[in-house]
Formats: C-alpha cells, structure tokens, sequence
C-alpha cells in the first residue's frame, strides 16, 4: 500500500504541498485529479524518492521512502514503474533496447532472458513485432505503450502514470485508457494516474483524488465525483478538466 501522510514541499517560497494526504489502496487504481500546475508530478516524484519532502511522509509497503538509504530506494524503486509525462524514451535507442533499460541497469540477467522480457511486455501492451524500429518512427500513443511496457519490465507491484494521455488525440487517449484497465485486470497492478484529463480519471479510475491548493481536498469513488456538491470539484468536473 502507499500511504501520503501530511506532505509539504515549497520550492523558493512557492508552497506546492501542503499538508497533503492520501492513501492508495492495492489492486485499485486511484486517479489523482487537479488542474496545471497543482503539484501533480511533484507528488509522483516524492512517491518514487526523486523529491524530499520538506515535512510529511510517504510510506510504500511500510517503509518511509525519505528514510531509505540509497541502496534501499533502488530497491524500492523495483516495485514502482513510472511512464513519466514526456515518455522520456531515449530517441537514440530502439524500441526493444528502451523496454530493457530498466533491466540491465538494476539487475543482473542474461541476454536471452532480457530479450524474452522485452517480448513478453511488449505483447502485454499489444505492440509487437516493433522492439528494432528507431522510436523517432512512432506515432505518440506507440510511444506510451513502449513507456508503459518500459515501466512493466521489472514486474513492479505499482505502475504511476503521469499524464498519460493529455498529449495525444481524443481515439488514442481512449486506447490508453482501455491499456491501462486491462492492465490492472491482467496483472493485478496497482495504480496511480496523475492526470487532468476527466474522461481518463472515469474510465480507469476506481477512485479519484482531487489535488487542490497543496491538499487532497476529495476523495471518493467515480460515482461520488460526479454526484458530490463540493463546488471546486463540481466545477472541475463539468468543465472537462479546466477551469
Ligand atoms: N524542481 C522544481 N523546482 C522549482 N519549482 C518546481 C519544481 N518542480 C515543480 N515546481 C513547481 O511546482 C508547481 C507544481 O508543478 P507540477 O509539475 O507538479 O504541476 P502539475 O500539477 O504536474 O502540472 P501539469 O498538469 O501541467 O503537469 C509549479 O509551480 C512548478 O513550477
Ligand atoms: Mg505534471
């Protein structure tokens, strides 16, 4: 389970977080809403380690993560696979040498096992027979599934997507999405999407968080966002993820 206790985190007088709370129930997957420039991905990167919180704590499978020495967050850090907002593929790769990064650089396995993971993760987010193109030569959604099974490579028990599907068009987004709930029946993984894309939250969302002035300000199933008489969220809501 990850449990988000209290967070704080300012960067030169901007307050981002402020005592921000929220727990992510396993086998779920929570949707954690909020508008440009809210803290969303600040709030991914504290998860993973990548950002120290000024106050408040991040607990993932009871350990808390500002605590872990280096080697410890690597460890950690096995368990949780991110598709980062940008994708961040490496262009000078392929398709197949970015799915093993992951692999070859934390752990020590054979070539031929490599390549069988590389397969295996690529069919699990249906592309194949790609793992040799160049990634300049795919469209954006081919780059998320490489992004995702990149994620899916060291068989984590979590997977956190940070904006998934805002920069792709309407029918590719719904095909992410679509990915994204097979996932979580196939696998079994728990999830974290960071999104301001509505439609996302609702189809893949089992819960949904709305991050709002440094706090979690709701939390709720799909059905209670939708119903709920808090104004900010109402407002969100209806108007599609903006404001
Ligand atoms: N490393 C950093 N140094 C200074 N300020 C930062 C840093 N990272 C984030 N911020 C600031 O924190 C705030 C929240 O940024 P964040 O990237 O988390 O927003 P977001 O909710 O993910 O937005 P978007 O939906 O556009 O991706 C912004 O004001 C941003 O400028
Ligand atoms: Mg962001």
């Amino acid at each position: 389970m990850i449990e988000i206790e209290n967070l704080y985190k300012s960067f030169n007088g901007n307050d981002v977080l402020k005592g921000l709370s929220l727990k992510v129930k396993e086998g779920e997957t929570t949707a954690v809403i909020g508008r440009s420039g809210c803290g969303k991905s600040v709030l991914l990167k504290h998860i993973i380690g990548l950002l120290r919180p000024d106050k408040g704590d991040v607990w993932v499978d009871g350990q808390n993560v500002k605590k872990l020495k280096r080697n410890e967050l690597y460890k950690l850090r096995l368990k949780m696979g991110v598709v980062f907002q940008s994708s961040a593929l490496l262009d000078s790769l392929s398709v197949g040498e970015n799915v093993a990064l992951g692999l070859t650089e934390n752990i020590r396995i054979s070539r031929a096992r490599v390549r069988e993971i590389v397969l295996e993760k690529l069919s699990l987010v249906e592309l194949e027979g790609v793992e040799h193109k160049r990634i300049s030569e795919l469209s954006g959604g081919m780059k998320k599934r490489v992004a995702v099974a990149r994620a899916l490579a060291v068989n984590p028990s979590y997977i956190l997507y940070d904006e998934p599907t805002t920069a792709l068009d309407p029918i590719t987004a719904r095909t992410i999405n679509e990915l994204m709930l097979s996932l979580k029946k196939k696998i079994r993984i728990t999830g974290i999407v960071v999104t301001h894309d509505m439609e996302s939250a609702f189809y893949v969302a089992d819960r949904i968080a709305m991050l709002h002035d440094g706090k979690i300000i709701f939390d709720g199933t799909p059905m209670e966002v939708q119903t709920t008489s808090d104004p900010i969220v109402q407002r969100f809501v209806k108007g599609g993820g903006k404001y």
